[in-house]
């Protein structure tokens, strides 16, 4: 099925009802339309004639009718069908981020974040254009025709295929070159809109830098060049949408004429009425009220089409990242094992792992060390499942790992990545984020363990501070720390943590590296870090170096033994 479809499909599915009720609606409107211009156009030349006020009285009825329901038709029209197409939008929205959700942080790393945003934002907005601008006009125009030939057609023929010709030309030839001059451009608008939020995006998360490195004002000139391009884009666009507006009204004015033309020799051979005459004429311009925009609106399918496209494109990505059959068992976490593990990143010339075994259970610690690039984040991103590793070389409690929901295994593993992450949010928020139900108590007791509490409590609201955006209140070790105490919180049986002491003293690094053993009691524990002579106290430490294994054991024995650890060890003994 093409994104367009699908988006489509989407779009009705659960509002097929509110759809259609807004077709019928636009077809009154455009039938009482017509119906207030015939009667208008009777109403008026008749009056001429001078008859009595009697003659006159149920046209005068029919005028007012057909005004007054004419108004409050469209008023509900435009209720319904913005209603049904919001609605819709907003389940679009909300698996379109399911889509996306998946992605999430390995594969989602490949796009700008700005460019996610208009996904979600501008693209699913300019899907709203496929059924209020194209798909329910054009029904509706499809209805006003069979309405014009079964009316019209009845006493004369002729006149009936000249507007029905004219709806035909105007609603479906001029429709179809509009689309298709116009899908690139459109196209073309998407994208430099996209290119515009990206562009946004990069100068406010990366302003620190640019200002200290003075960047700004070229990045700004990036940005102005960025603007310019969506501009110019939307200026060309704008200009085909107006072209083909124009050749809409054009159309059906031309058509008026010929029906027109057609109708003076029936009034010479008293076929219709003189009366009827200015009917026919009036009947005519309001017959395209639907029809005459939707040249126009044919603009926006190129629009329609690229941002589905976009959308819809992480699907392909998605279905990848879940290729492997979903086991719906859900583990305990008792033991994880990977055995032979080899991982690449994609297109990357030489693998980040290579045949590394690890075993991780309740009452061991282990520690991964190695110098910078070994793959030591690469590994604990693969036992969260951020990438996925070859079958069978996770095992979760003998079940394959990557076989499993990503949410199982994530039940399982309390992670702390390497680049600490807080939330835009106040303490209490980000610490709930491991465990909703924890009472306060709690929270000063994980908080405690990681000698945060009394920052905390420094703080000018303690527990109800707020952060600020990614929580830029806090010092770098705070950070760390707070995301630490997260990861504590968490009641999962194995833990690791990429690099947790790293931005911390000395001092607190001795509590955290007690605490973080500690939890080896009854917890499995992994850590990923540089900072070797505090692995005393740990079970098994795994020395990586290129993606493999090069030495395993614990700390007394590496440290007696020759060997990259031994020679890291010193340096660091030596150094602090
Ligand atoms: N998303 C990615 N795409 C491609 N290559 C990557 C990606 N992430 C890491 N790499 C590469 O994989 C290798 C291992 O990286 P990894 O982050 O696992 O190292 P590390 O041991 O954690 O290093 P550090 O001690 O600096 O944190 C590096 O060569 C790195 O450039
Ligand atoms: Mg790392």
């Amino acid at each position: 099925m093409t994104p367009l479809a699908r988006a489509a499909t989407m779009l009705v599915r659960g509002h097929w009802r509110g759809l259609a009720l807004s077709v019928v609606l636009q077809f009154a409107t455009c039938a009482f339309g017509i119906g207030l211009m015939a009667t208008s156009a009777w109403l008026i030349s008749m009056a001429g004639l001078h008859p009595s006020i009697a003659a006159l009285s149920v046209a005068i009825v029919g005028v007012r009718f057909f005004g007054l329901a004419r108004g409050i038709v469209r008023y509900c029209e435009r209720v319904v069908s913005h209603d049904v197409t919001l609605r819709g939008l907003a389940s679009l929205r909300v698996s379109a981020f399911r889509r996306l959700e998946p992605l999430a942080p390995a594969r989602l790393a490949d796009y700008r974040t700005g460019d996610v945003v208009a996904r979600l934002v501008d693209d699913v907005e300019t899907l709203d254009h496929l059924f209020i601008r194209v798909v329910g006009p054009s029904l509706t125009a499809v209805l006003v025709a069979a309405l014009v030939a079964l009316v019209i057609g009845r006493h004369h023929g002729r006149l009936a295929l000249i507007l029905v010709g004219g709806i035909v030309l105007a609603g479906m030839a001029a429709p179809a070159v509009a689309a298709r001059l116009g899908s690139r451009a459109a196209a073309r608008v998407v994208l430099a809109r996209a290119a515009l939020s990206a562009a946004w995006c990069d100068l406010v998360e990366g302003l620190p830098d640019l200002l200290v490195f003075g960047g700004v004002a070229a990045h700004a000139a990036h940005l102005g060049q960025a603007g310019a391009g969506a501009a110019r884009a939307q200026a060309r666009h704008g200009a085909l949408v107006a072209a083909g507006s124009w050749s809409g009204s054009m159309i059906g004015e031309l058509t008026a004429l010929a029906a027109l033309a057609a109708a003076v020799p029936l009034v010479r051979g008293g076929g219709l009425s003189g009366v009827g005459l200015a009917v026919v004429a009036l009947t005519a311009l309001a017959t395209f009220e639907v029809v005459g925009p939707l040249a126009g609106a044919y603009q926006h399918l190129g629009a329609i089409r690229a941002a589905a496209g976009r959308v819809f494109a992480p699907d392909a990505l998605a279905r990848a990242a879940r290729a492997n059959p979903i086991s719906t068992a859900e583990p305990r976490g008792a033991r994880y094992e990977a055995c032979g593990l080899s991982f690449a990143y994609p297109g990357a010339a030489v693998p980040a792992l290579e045949r590394v075994s690890l075993v991780l259970t309740p009452g061991r610690s282990v520690a991964v060390v190695g110098p910078s690039g070994s793959g030591k984040s690469t590994l604990a991103h693969l036992l969260v499942r951020f990438w996925d590793a070859e079958p069978g070389m996770l095992a979760l409690d003998g079940a394959d790992a990557v076989s499993l929901e990503p949410g199982a295994v994530r039940r399982c593993v309390a992670f702390a990545e390497q680049r600490t992450r807080i939330l835009t949010g106040t303490v209490r928020e980000n610490l709930r984020l491991a465990s909703p139900d924890a009472g306060d108590d709690l929270l000063w007791k994980v908080l405690e363990t990681t000698g945060m509490a009394a920052s905390v409590a420094a703080m000018p609201d303690g527990l109800d501070t707020w952060l600020g955006e990614h929580g830029h209140r806090l010092s770098g070790g705070e950070r760390q720390r707070l995301a630490l105490a997260r990861v504590f919180l968490r009641p999962a049986p194995i833990v690791v943590l990429d690099e947790p002491t790293a931005n911390v003293d000395p001092l607190t690094e001795r509590q955290l590296m007690e605490t973080i053993v500690g939890l080896a009691r009854d917890r499995a524990v992994l850590m990923m870090t540089h900072r070797l002579g505090a692995l005393t106290d740990v079970s098994e430490i795994v020395v990586l170096l290129h993606g493999r294994v090069v030495q395993r054991g614990p700390f007394a024995e590496l440290a007696g033994e020759d060997g990259w650890f031994r020679s890291a060890l010193e340096l660091e003994r030596t150094f602090i």
